[in-house]
């Protein structure tokens, strides 16, 4: 099972001046325990080329196994990706020029521009797009094992369930955003605003 990693802090582009060049696009970002594997940034596929001509990549690695403890400490993870014979003026059809590449993590993404507007950073910090969230993809990798089976534990509540997590979001929520749940340490405001906005957005599993 591959999963988005939980924040991505830089994205860059490198040209391989072959003739015609490859496109080296490499990430650096953070999973939140350490022993994830094969981080990778897997390419976007379109239907319709997307209007601001930004390839998106998700920034995914394999999380440990869950019956191995690992220790909740953020570890730092890097990846790359090679878009080979690259044409960048023409990479969406005749004179559709690739803008630049966004890499999608959890709780946010970053993309960095060919030409930036004068004025504007190269690398500009976005916060994660509506309508995407997932409880699978977004939600269930913020409980830890320890959390599962707490909850199991003490209230048979299984945090591991959507339709668990679903019944019971409000008051999720409520322990969350006050800080008494989890019972040895609050989470940071930016996932509780996650976990907020996938109950807003209907909860998706
Ligand atoms: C993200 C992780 C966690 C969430 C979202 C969570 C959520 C909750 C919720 C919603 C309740 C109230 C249930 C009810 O009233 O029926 C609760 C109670 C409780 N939880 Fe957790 N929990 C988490 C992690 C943990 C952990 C790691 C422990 C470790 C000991 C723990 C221990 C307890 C205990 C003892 C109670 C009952 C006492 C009380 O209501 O304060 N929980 N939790």
């Amino acid at each position: 099972m591959t999963t988005r990693i939980y924040a991505v802090d830089s994205v860059t582009m490198a040209l391989q001046k072959s003739n015609p060049p490859n496109l080296v696009i490499t990430a650096m970002g953070r999973t939140r325990t350490p022993l994830w594997s094969d981080p990778r940034l897997v390419a976007h596929v379109y239907v319709t080329e997307p209007q601001d001509g930004v390839q998106d990549f998700d920034f995914v690695a394999t999380p440990p196994p869950q019956d191995v403890i690992v220790p909740q400490v953020l570890a730092p993870v890097t990846a790359s990706a090679v878009i080979p014979e690259i044409d960048i003026e023409n990479y969406w059809g005749a004179d559709r020029p690739l803008a630049g590449v966004r890499c999608h993590a959890q709780s946010n993404a970053k993309t960095t521009l060919f030409h930036a507007p004068i004025g504007m950073p190269g690398c500009a910090e976005v916060l994660p797009e509506g309508g995407e969230l997932s409880f699978a993809i977004d939600i269930r990798p913020l409980f830890r094992p320890v959390d599962i089976d707490m909850m199991i534990a003490v209230r048979n509540l299984d945090l591991g369930s959507h339709d668990a997590v679903t019944d019971h979001a409000d008051v999720i929520l409520a322990r969350l955003r006050d800080g008494s749940m989890p019972c040895d340490g609050a989470w940071p405001a930016t996932d509780v605003d996650l976990f907020e906005r996938w109950i807003s957005e209907g909860k998706t599993p």
